[in-house]
């Protein structure tokens, strides 16, 4: 924790639930916590990244979660899944039980994603059902996390009309989480803790995971691009990488516990290693390096084309455990567009990139993300990204109708598109989505894959259900005892999004060093 944060790290405290509330909540935050402000955030230096090896429960905590049950609910992306189980890893040292109910829960967190706004309503909504729950249980603790409690306009909503919540911590503050517990529990007001200004990397956090097949592994945090449209920049603050070693070693462990598979995680993972001043050692240096370990598939989530580099194209075409998958957001294929998000690529750019990938991996799969009904985006313009989708041959893509986020550039552009020709733009697009999806998983029609099972299908839970390396869902008969594992499955049946399929065999692990 550097200087700045420990004058930010005052514990902060909300009205009392049933106190008379006042007007101007800033004093219950200003010294812990400053709004998302562009002009501040991008005043962002090179200052230090602190790393911090030292995480351990404070001994005067460690038996607070005795007899009591915590519950998580999780909104958003893989990154705040995995702060989740980062969080149920505290709970449990601290004595902790988990529960998958709120109603059986002493303790409910909800940790929240601010992307987009019907994102954020499902919380307000939700904060709104849990009232029922605190009054009948008043020990229960409510809290709020994630995303969301980074931003102004929403701790001082909860301060305002959720009053029955009892905590707020913000995304650099879940290392505090035994602190912030034990402050709720000692004080009747609402406990506010909120770091908006960010500088350290914890290591050695412990973690509950969800899944005992594939594991999430941050490679860094935050995200400096500033695309026009996006909160993240200010929610999970500047891009901070962790040290390779600490990251192999994660791996080399979870490769010893059985995992089949890992998904780095980062808001932009081609930024990775910039920050570290001592190293050039970049995204492809550590996919090289994780390419030795004895693990079948490595994955990493969420690339920036911009910096996108040739060595990492180079390694990644040595395939091995690294799989044929690249999740690569255009978000637009029009040039003004991109322009007013600040994408700081073309779409002939994208598409030179796009050839090197092919050049490199010629079986590549690339998925993708897409925004519809930019401000002021023209019948032309969202043409262009129905035209950029064919041409690149996407194989699957997260669609979204552009959702202004208060703070941001773009919240403030003025925007002629009514929400109904948005809407109707999603709907072509998505029309396209699902016919490239299909003509994908057309070919495989009788072929064999490799299948990592991951368990019973939603659907029929005589019905296992898994992922190929190229991340197609695959549902076939098989028995319980292939989940955890990579199997062969013959596929008899295509859909727009998933196959089916029967069981061959048990794939032979080895992973070639
Ligand atoms: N409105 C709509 N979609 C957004 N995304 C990010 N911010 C917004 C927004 N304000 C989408 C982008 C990003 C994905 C995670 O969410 O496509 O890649
Ligand atoms: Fe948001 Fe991704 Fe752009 Fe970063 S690179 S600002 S996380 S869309």
């Amino acid at each position: 924790m550097n200087e700045e944060q420990r004058l930010q790290s005052v514990q902060v405290k909300g009205p009392e639930p049933d106190r008379k509330v006042e007007k101007d909540y800033s004093k219950y935050f200003q010294s812990v916590y400053m709004p998302p402000s562009l002009k501040d955030a991008k005043k962002r230096g090179k200052e230090q990244v602190s790393y911090h090896k030292d995480f351990s429960i404070d001994e005067e905590f460690r038996n607070m979660g005795v007899g009591r049950k915590f519950y998580i609910r999780t909104y958003g992306c893989q990154m705040n899944e995995h702060d989740t189980e980062v969080m149920a890893g505290i709970f449990m040292e601290l004595g902790y039980k988990p529960t998958d109910t709120a109603q059986d829960a002493d303790v409910i967190l909800l940790n929240t994603c601010a992307i987009r706004e019907n994102a954020e309503n499902k919380v307000f909504g939700e904060l709104g059902h849990l009232k029922q729950l605190k009054t009948e249980n008043p020990d229960l603790l409510l809290g709020v996390c994630g995303c969301m409690s980074q931003e102004e306009s929403v701790v001082s909503k909860i301060l305002k009309t959720y009053s029955h919540v009892d905590l707020i911590f913000g995304t650099h503050n879940i290392h505090r989480l035994p602190n912030i517990l034990h402050e709720a529990y000692m004080s009747k007001e609402m406990v506010v803790e909120v770091w908006s200004k960010e500088g350290d990397v914890i290591e050695n956090l412990p973690k509950s995971r969800l899944r005992k097949t594939k594991a999430w592994v941050n490679i860094m945090y935050g995200c400096d691009k500033f695309c026009t449209y996006c909160i993240v920049p200010y929610t999970r603050g500047k891009e901070r990488s962790r040290r390779p070693e600490d990251i192999i070693s994660e791996v080399r462990h979870l490769a010893a516990q059985g995992y089949k598979e890992i998904m780095l995680l980062g808001q932009n993972v081609n930024a990775y290693g910039k920050d570290i001043e001592d190293l050039n050692y970049r995204l492809g240096d550590l996919m090289d390096d994780l390419r030795h370990i004895d693990i079948p598939r490595i994955r990493f989530t969420t690339s920036h084309p911009r910096d996108f580099d040739d060595h990492l194209i180079e390694v990644l075409a040595k395939k091995g455990n690294l799989v044929e998958h690249i999740h690569l957001p255009v978000q637009s294929g029009s040039n003004d567009i991109l322009k007013i998000m600040a994408r700081k690529y073309t779409r002939e750019h994208f598409l030179e990139l796009v050839a090197k990938i092919r050049a490199a991996i010629p079986d590549v799969s690339l998925s993708t993300d897409i925004i519809v009904g930019y401000p002021n985006e023209t019948e032309e313009q969202f043409e262009e990204t129905l035209s950029l989708y064919r041409e690149v041959g996407f194989e699957m893509a997260y669609t979204y109708i552009y959702s202004p986020r208060e703070g941001t550039p773009a919240a403030k552009m003025k925007d002629n598109v009514p929400l109904e020709v948005k809407k109707d733009r999603l709907q072509r697009l998505n029309a396209v989505v699902n016919e490239l999806s299909f003509e994908a998983l057309k070919p495989y029609e009788g072929q064999v894959v490799e299948v990592l099972v991951e368990g019973e299908s939603k659907r029929n839970p005589d019905v296992l259900a898994g992922y190929t390396r190229k991340n197609k869902l695959v549902n076939f008969r098989g028995p319980k005892s292939a989940i955890g594992q990579l199997v062969n499955v013959q596929i008899t049946e295509v859909k727009s999004w998933s196959m089916n399929g029967e069981m061959v065999e048990v794939v032979n692990l080895e992973v070639k060093v």
